[in-house]
């Protein structure tokens, strides 16, 4: 039978009053809704109607959500992260009020409505997104799981990539970045084996262009780690 089980953290450090409000003020707010049945309508699940619409998966404290959403303000950007702590860093960003106090449960003055956060396993959505829905597909510093016994938890396994290439755009991406050699290789080899994906970057030690750097991916780069940038496109059918 198929693993749904999501093996990462939901809870981290108490939260602070500060960001509680904003999950509970701000957050019903920019929160996308998992319909009962059919799909989700993306063009008209933002405060803007989308020029095109981007997916980032486990995006952590929200830093590169964030700011994608800020230098793109014609992309819409569904944020999908199940550590509650990490939603309301996002919503503390969303807010303008990361080093500081929230005032307001709104968004910051000077922020486009463009971002939409999904709380949870993304893989619970992804039934409910159409074909061909986003442009751009982010797995940022995904969870290693190191030990071969747990290699099948790894996100980019041979469940999730059909799932990638069907919500894909015929040109769109999806852009993996890890600083775990092995979950490279492994990455590669999944995507490979699936038959449904191209590597496109061929020198993978180079972030693309206009590359923002996540939080994780600073951290290593601090610590001497060297980030692996991967961007695939979907084999188009012939
Ligand atoms: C190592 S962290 C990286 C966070 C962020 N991308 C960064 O680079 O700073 C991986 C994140 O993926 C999230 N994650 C794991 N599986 C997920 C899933 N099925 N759906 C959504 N998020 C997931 C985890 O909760 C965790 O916060």
């Amino acid at each position: 039978m198929e693993d749904k089980r999501f093996y990462g953290r939901r809870k981290g450090k108490p939260i602070k009053e500060s960001r509680q409000k904003l999950l509970d003020g701000l957050l019903p707010k920019v929160q996308i809704t998992c319909p009962e049945e059919g799909s989700i309508d993306l063009k008209n699940s933002f405060g803007i109607t989308p020029r095109e619409v981007w997916l980032e998966i486990g995006f952590g404290g929200g830093e590169h959500v964030a700011e994608i959403a800020q230098k793109y303000p014609d992309i819409g950007i569904i944020g999908a992260e199940p550590f509650l702590n990490g939603v309301a860093s996002l919503l503390a960003h969303l807010n303008g009020s990361h080093m500081k106090e929230a005032k307001t449960c709104d968004l910051s003055p000077d922020r486009v409505d463009n971002v939409r956060i999904w709380p949870d396993d993304i893989r619970i959505l992804f039934p409910h997104f159409p074909d061909n829905s986003f442009e751009r597909i982010f797995i940022l510093y995904p969870d290693p799981w190191p030990k071969a016994r747990h290699a099948e938890r790894r996100f980019v396994n041979g469940r999730n990539i059909p799932e990638l290439a069907r919500l894909l755009t015929p040109r769109g991406a999806v852009y993996v970045a890890t600083d775990v050699q092995d979950y490279a290789d492994w990455a590669v080899e999944q995507m490979d084996i699936s038959g449904l994906f191209r590597q496109v970057h061929p020198n993978t030690a180079l972030p693309p262009p206009d590359w923002i750097p996540t939080r994780y991916e600073k951290k290593g780069l601090a610590a001497g780690r060297k980030p692996t940038y991967l961007i695939f496109e979907k084999k188009l059918k012939k």
